[in-house]
């Protein structure tokens, strides 16, 4: 619900279980006076203090109140130059050199529904379900307006927050930074939780307090990157699952981010989101707008479990799009752990047929079926099939197997160009490069500039043509460098500063003209495993391989840091060979499976090699996971221990909406003698309802809650069990 009351100026937002609230005082400065638990009815603007502190300037109109600073004041979406010391959210540098923004209020809108972004990623929705805030700024000197938009969907205590940008001036404007989102905390003792990690090695959880300073996470790769991740929380330094107020901050947006948080002179904090300022400047000529992407918040009053569960809800619902939203997605087999480039017609259908009679739903052909595309030097661009590995292309092969009771599905990687291939010989300037500078290789390829129009006709044309060749229900779109030498032979200079940017929007329009023309077709997103694993790629393609880390104990630490924000049904995970092909470690077929269950579930190997014991495991996988699909996809994830901090097991479940239906999974780690008795404690349960395990013993919801569900013994190193329940 969004209350606005014009006589007062403040805007208060209120979900399900919190209240966001916002007041432009008597010099039309837009301050931010709460974002917590709900609070009704009371304008909070007591809560902020006014003080003259040394070196905190005060603005012209303000005369001599020396108490009235903007370098003091929450602000909702910050200044720069002008006074406010602390992070800036946007600057303006108009022909006469000056970097410089000074926002004030001038109205409001309310409507129904939620807005949209052209061009841009967004959650969606109805009025129904939506409600949306437009607050109106001005920098009067710059002739810019700011417009700061709000979608409030209240069941799941979601603000989203947008910025648009307009030039109304008679000049020139560049556009130095813009950042999504802004939100000034009147207390300083917060942590800060950030998700990072490295290729193979993804969103490990890793929480600091704030200290005095800035303190950052960032993306200059040109997609949200391995290394960070563009969603963060902002706690109290005592939350944890299952108490204290914690904020979670996400950017819907696959480039370069800036997550930063500064604990301020007066112990405040301030939270900054947006577009990384880095190699950032877009030219806005009278008249013109830029629109930011979107950021989305969300607050619980009582620790991360609640968070993440109206994270996923709000994911699941109000982002991922139709079909796939509701829609079960097949369980497949992928060939590229069991084959990398060495394979021909007949190796694919025989792995396929290996696959046959466990059910297995698709095949999906990954890197090497096209172009002279034999080891990972060549061929990226040239999109046509590689005639002496697949004899009569895809029109041969695809029919070979469907005939095994299996879809098709197929790996491209649209963004790239090998040098040695014929669209490079073709367009070198197509590809991101500065000017007599040699460029630098990624995996032996360069980037396509998908900042210009003729890239992204020809690229989309390529993946039509080779759509339309054969029926092809699935497509994972793979992105295997990160972006350097970032400069546009179809720009001048004044606007390179815009490409990494409209390289974004350039993937995302392809993107989207797919989901038009083939809106039964499933994409998978990837980046070298989860590069680019963010709400931003989500929005087209509803599901992203995690990481190329297979291994099910690493697995454990990666999915864990990913639940954080992204639900089970985003998260593509695999159950793939032993010894695994990176780390070495060998575990059982069972642990795989149970460890690959929390995402889209497949094989990543060739299944002909299995013993019959194994296959036997993996028919009854496969039937287990589509028995419980629905729970393992639309339930509530809870997690009930921390695989870093817990070396003895990794366990987390997933309960049904209605509260019925629990599946509790857990991995143990390496193992010792004389191993301890454990009881795990659940969440989210009916504490009066009955729940009965598939051993047939009973438990009420309390019981599982407070005192525990005794975990078996399970010997051996990385044994895993799941305990199915359900009320009585
Ligand atoms: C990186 C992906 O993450 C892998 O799964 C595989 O598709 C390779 N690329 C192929 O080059």
């Amino acid at each position: 619900m969004i209350a606005c009351d014009a006589q007062t100026n403040l805007f208060t937002i209120s979900t399900r279980r919190t209240t966001y609230q916002m007041k432009a005082d008597r010099h039309r400065v837009l301050l931010h006076t709460y974002y917590g638990p709900r609070v009704d009815g009371a304008d909070l603007s007591y809560l902020i203090r006014y003080a003259d502190r040394g070196f905190s300037p005060n603005p012209n109109e303000v005369g001599d109140e020396r108490d009235y600073s903007l370098d003091t004041l929450p602000q909702e979406y910050s200044t720069c130059g002008v006074g406010d010391f602390r992070l800036p959210c946007v600057e303006f540098e108009p022909p006469d050199g000056s970097r410089l923004a000074d926002l004030r209020y001038t109205g409001y809108e309310r409507r129904p529904g939620k807005y949209a972004l052209p061009g841009l990623p967004a959650f969606f929705g109805g009025a129904e379900e939506w409600e949306t805030l437009v607050i109106f700024l001005e920098d009067a000197a710059a002739g810019m307006l700011v417009e700061l938009y709000y979608g409030v969907q209240e069941d799941c205590d979601l603000i989203t927050r947008a910025v648009r940008v307009v030039n109304r001036g008679r000049e020139t404007v560049r556009l130095r930074r813009c950042a999504s989102l802004c939100l000034d905390f009147q207390r300083g003792d917060l942590d800060f939780i950030t998700f990072d990690g490295c290729h193979v090695m993804e969103r490990c959880l890793n929480r600091t307090p704030l200290r005095p300073g800035i303190q950052s996470v960032e993306s200059v790769r040109g997609t949200s990157s391995h290394h960070h991740n563009p969603f963060v929380i902002l706690c109290e330094p005592e939350a944890g699952e299952e108490w204290g107020l914690c904020y979670g901050a996400m950017l819907v947006y696959s480039g370069n981010f800036q997550a930063a948080a500064e604990r301020t002179q007066l112990e405040n904090n301030r939270l900054l989101l947006g577009i990384n300022p880095y190699h950032f400047c877009w030219t806005l000529e009278p008249g013109e707008s830029f629109t930011a992407p979107e950021a989305a918040l969300i607050c619980s009053p009582d620790g991360f479990a609640r968070m993440s569960c109206q994270f996923h809800r709000a994911l699941r619902r109000h982002l991922i799009r139709d079909p796939y939203q509701g829609e079960r997605r097949p369980v497949l087999i992928n060939n590229w752990e069991a084959t990398e480039f060495d394979f021909d017609a007949e190796k694919l259908v025989d792995i396929a047929r290996g696959a046959t009679g466990l059910g297995i739903e698709m095949f999906v052909m990954d890197d090497g079926w096209f172009g002279a595309r034999d080891t990972d030097r060549s061929g990226l661009g040239d999109w046509s099939v590689n005639q002496k590995k697949l004899p009569g292309g895809l029109e041969a092969l695809v029919p070979r197997i469907q005939a095994l009771g299996l879809q098709f599905g197929l790996w491209v990687e649209p963004e790239m160009v090998s040098e040695r291939s014929q669209l490079y010989q073709d367009h070198p300037d197509w590809t991101l490069g500065a000017p007599h500078r040699p460029q630098t290789r990624g995996r032996s390829q360069l980037v396509l500039d998908f900042s210009r129009p003729e890239v992204r006709a020809h690229i989309y044309q390529a993946l039509r043509r080779i759509l339309d060749s054969a029926d092809i229900a699935y497509l994972k779109w793979d992105m295997n460098r990160s972006l350097s030498d970032v400069w546009s032979a179809a720009a001048p200079a004044g606007r390179q500063g815009e490409i990494f940017h409209r390289y974004v929007l350039g993937v995302y329009e392809v993107l989207d003209r797919l989901r038009q023309d083939y809106p039964r077709l499933l994409i998978e997103g990837c980046s070298g495993g989860g590069g680019r694993f963010d709400a931003g790629m989500l929005y087209y393609t509803p599901q992203i391989w995690c990481s190329d880390n297979t291994d099910a104990v690493d697995r454990l630490r990666i999915q864990y840091g990913t639940s954080f924000c992204y639900p089970v049904s985003t998260v593509g995970a695999h159950v793939s060979a032993v010894p695994n092909a990176q780390t070495g470690r060998t575990t059982d077929m069972a642990t795989r499976g149970v460890a690959a269950m929390p995402g889209t579930f497949g094989y990543e190997m060739d299944l002909r090699w299995c013993t019959p014991e194994e296959r036997e495991t993996i028919r009854r996988q496969v039937a287990f996971f589509k028995e419980h699909y629905a729970l393992i996809q639309t339930g509530d994830y809870y997690r009930l221990s921390d695989p870093f901090r817990n070396g003895t097991y990794t366990a987390w479940a997933h309960v049904s909406q209605d509260r019925r239906e629990v599946l509790v999974c857990l991995v143990t780690g390496s193992t010792h003698a004389a191993q301890p008795f454990q009881t795990l404690r659940l969440r989210g349960l009916e504490g009066s309802a009955r729940y009965r395990a598939d051993s047939g013993q009973i438990f009420t919801g309390d019981a599982l809650m407070h005192a525990g569900c005794p975990i078996p013994l399970l010997p051996g190193d990385y044994q895993a069990v799941q305990i199915y329940f359900r009320a009585e």
